[in-house]
């Protein structure tokens, strides 16, 4: 038995199902679950003393890749001065400051511990400066870890109160959020959306989507709300918004923000964002918020990417490579991204929306991510979840990536 073996075995008995977090289960992937030792720059390193190619990136969060310098001095210098005040510090106000300089929608920032909590507070803040209460979704758009009794993998149904409250349309179809507009008219606060869809493979917005959608809200006096996790400061220094030039009314930021450490933040104009308490009616408290540790290895990880101009050349130059790749390799299958951000989804397309991306073979795709494995190549254990690249990532790691997977034919 290795190393991992044992400690799932005993995980099992302590966590539900061995995993803090069930993305993270291999169940049904024909291989044990790896437990990480360490991680360094494009690698992960397992207790039983196996190295990886990382394409994890911490969740993408690890946009320079693990351990970066600068990050690493700052968080430890931080780390010095004590881990957590429920007080103000300075960090956060540098961290906000960068945001905001960077992110051209965002005039307000509140930072937060994770997604969930910042999806959840822009939703009350959006509900509270419309006075309405209903909210629009995509099917197979990610906010946020809860319950999908509702069948919303999002979460974000039971966040906001389910029911008739939380409408669901098609990403990539316009004419789906006319229709809930319509019906409900005067009562929709909000429509959130993660403009680059990244949980169901990579879908990119048709062209006009997303413009179409900043019309609809314009219109109807409904917030557009992004959810930006995966693509702020990633697609681009100032995300998808600005990768695709439409701006929204507000903006979720993930663990980027932290460069991997539990953060997370939710931005806007400051007359949507001062619905929040001290100053509006919207409670939103977290004794974690705005963590200085985590505040520092933010602003360190965001500085460093500043002093790289040709960083997203070179993530844009590696992901097309990637893609091109496996698009040669895997002719059945769709290859879906942008930059640093791709997917392989084990049908054949075109994926518009998560109807096509669910068609996706699941067996096939265990077999591939075992074999990956094997090889050394250490991806989420689902096909729908993005493969990530980094700073740290080079050429080599790319290519080898692709003669793993030409193994995997052969
Ligand atoms: C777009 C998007 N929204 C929300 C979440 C949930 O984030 P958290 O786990 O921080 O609550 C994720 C995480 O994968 C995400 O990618």
């Amino acid at each position: 038995m290795t190393r991992s073996e044992q400690l799932f075995e005993e995980a099992a008995q302590y966590i539900p199902g061995g995993v803090n977090n069930p993305l993270r289960s291999f169940a049904g992937m024909g291989q044990p679950l790896r437990f990480i030792r360490r991680a360094d720059e494009s690698r992960v390193y397992d207790v039983d003393g196996h190295v990886y190619i990382d394409f994890v990136c911490s969740g993408g969060a690890a946009l320079l890749g693990h351990n970066p310098p600068l990050v690493k001095k700052a968080v430890l210098e931080a780390v010095q001065n004590g881990l957590n005040y429920e007080a103000c510090a300075e960090a956060e106000l540098k961290l906000a400051k960068l945001i905001v300089q960077l992110v051209p929608s965002v005039q307000m920032v509140r930072m937060v511990s994770s997604v969930t909590e910042a999806v959840l507070s822009a939703v009350c803040a959006a509900r509270s400066a419309t006075g309405r209460k209903r909210l629009i979704r995509f099917a197979g758009c990610r906010h946020g870890g809860f319950d999908t009794a509702e069948g919303d993998p999002s979460g974000v149904s039971l966040l906001c109160g389910g029911g008739q409250d939380v409408l669901e349309a098609q990403y990539n179809d316009l004419s789906s959020v006319e229709r809930l507009l319509e019906e409900n008219k005067g009562q929709v606060a909000a429509v959130i959306i993660e403009p680059l869809a990244a949980h169901m493979g990579v879908i990119e917005p048709e062209p006009e989507f997303l413009q179409g959608l900043r019309r609809l809200c314009g219109q109807s006096g409904t917030i557009l709300i992004f959810d930006e996790t995966v693509t702020g400061f990633r697609l681009a220094l100032g995300g998808a918004q600005e990768y695709y030039g439409v701006k929204p009314d507000m903006t979720i930021f993930g663990e980027i923000l932290g460069a991997g450490l539990p953060a997370g933040a939710l931005g806007g104009s400051r007359a949507i964002m001062e619905q929040l308490a001290p100053v509006g009616p919207v409670y939103q408290a977290d004794a974690c918020n705005g963590n200085p540790v985590a505040m520092a290895a933010g602003f360190a990880q965001l500085s460093s990417v500043l002093n790289q101009p040709l960083l997203y050349e070179k993530l844009a130059r590696e992901g097309e490579a990637l893609r091109a790749g496996l698009r040669e390799l895997f002719p059945e299958c769709t290859v879906g991204g942008v930059g640093s951000i791709s997917s392989l989804l084990f049908t054949p397309g075109p994926v518009k929306h998560d109807r096509d991306a669910k068609r996706g073979d699941q067996g096939q795709f265990a077999r591939y991510f075992s074999h990956m494995l094997q090889n050394g190549i250490f991806m989420m254990p689902s096909q729908f979840e993005p493969v990530f690249l980094s700073g740290a990532h080079t050429e080599r790691d790319v290519e080898m990536f692709l003669e793993a997977s030409a193994e995997f034919l052969a």
